[in-house]
């Protein structure tokens, strides 16, 4: 018997499977125009919402390079006070030197490491930022594996450091600088993620993690505080030239940080859980659209694999000249 012409309750199949073929290409066809939306045609945050020119600060983690670092500039030129928080006390210097010539913002330089857990070091921290009034927080810090490494093989300091400094000084930060944007009724905190968050990510297992937590927990939080007034963003962020991809040349794919940085502050506080930057958020919606998840798996572990053979490749190269 044909099976399209198969009545199922007095459907006739071949008219279901039309109906489930439409839907489907009526979703796809709407995520995309959301796609569209959201990358190009919507109009750039207001920053004077979250106190742009108004003497609210802005406090910007792992702010001594790349990503961070861009934040920490833009902000400054789109009005907002900054706390720079890194551990080179030198670069923050040099950045901050580079704000106040530009003119307008005050700046603290606070040399910080993000992997201390003891309490006289983070009450120092809040001692800081106590008198400041923070609106603004960029949990932008992170640590990476060296190169992509077999879990079981990985350096335990190593894991340590990821685990408490992507996850553990997130949380810990917020929490001391949230209760103040609620009690304002007013701020962003603006979560810097990954696709290795999105796509679970073999010899790079503890970053992946930390990274998918920082998703989770962001949009739980965004949910909990959007009544609030106070504005929890998290940032899905693919290859960007930093000295952490390696990468020394931008690329379509992977910008320098100031384009990359240019289209988070263009969406601030737009939605709890985006992808801002255009060819990353193409990027997410094929992936989310037609690729099966294990697929992605698969395929990042073998692009890993293959870094990781060159990384090998290159340090026997290294040790063979020395
Ligand atoms: N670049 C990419 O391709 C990419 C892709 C996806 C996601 N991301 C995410 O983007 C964010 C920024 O990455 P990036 O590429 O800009 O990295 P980066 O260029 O390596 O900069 C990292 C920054 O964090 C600081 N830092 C590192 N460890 C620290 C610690 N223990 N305590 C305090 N500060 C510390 C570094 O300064 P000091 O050394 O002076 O402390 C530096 O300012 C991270 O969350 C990363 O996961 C990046």
């Amino acid at each position: 018997m044909d099976l399209l012409s198969l009545r199922l309750g007095g459907f006739n199949l071949a008219t279901l499977a039309v109906a489930v073929g439409a839907f489907h290409l009526a979703r796809v066809a709407f995520s995309f125009l959301i796609l569209l939306r959201n990358t190009y045609l919507r109009p750039a945050t207001n920053l004077a919402k979250f106190g742009a020119g108004k003497g609210a600060w802005a406090v910007v983690t792992g702010a001594s390079d790349g990503i961070g670092k861009e934040f920490a500039l833009q902000l400054a030129r789109a009005k907002f006070n900054v706390v720079i928080l890194a551990r080179t006390k030198s670069k923050l210097d040099t950045l901050a030197a580079e704000i106040k010539a530009a003119g307008g913002s005050e700046v603290v330089v606070h040399p910080f490491d993000f992997s201390a857990t003891d309490q006289p070091t983070w009450s120092a921290l809040a001692a800081v930022l106590a008198p400041l009034n923070v609106s603004v927080l960029i949990n932008n810090v992170a640590v990476n594996h060296a190169f992509p490494t077999p879990f079981a093989e990985e350096d335990p300091a190593l894991l340590d450091s990821i685990v408490t400094v992507n996850v553990g000084a997130q949380v810990r930060l917020t929490r001391m600088l949230l209760p103040g944007m609620v009690a304002a009724r007013r701020g962003l905190v603006i979560n810097v993620g990954s696709i290795a968050g999105l796509v679970p990510s073999a010899y790079l297992a503890a970053y992946s993690g930390a990274k998918a937590f920082l998703r989770t927990w962001s949009r739980s939080l965004a949910e909990e505080v959007a009544p609030k007034g106070v504005r929890v963003q998290h940032v899905n962020t693919h290859f960007v030239a930093t000295a952490m991809s390696k990468l020394r040349k931008a690329t379509w794919l992977a910008p320098t940080p100031k384009a990359y940085v240019r289209s988070v502050i263009a969406s601030a506080g737009a939605n709890a859980d985006g992808t801002p930057y255009p060819s990353h958020a193409i990027i997410t919606w094929v992936l989310n659209t037609f690729v099966p998840e294990g697929a992605a798996i698969a395929k990042s572990r073998d692009m890993h694999l293959d870094i990781r053979r060159r990384a090998l490749r290159k340090m026997a190269r290294e040790a063979k000249r020395e």
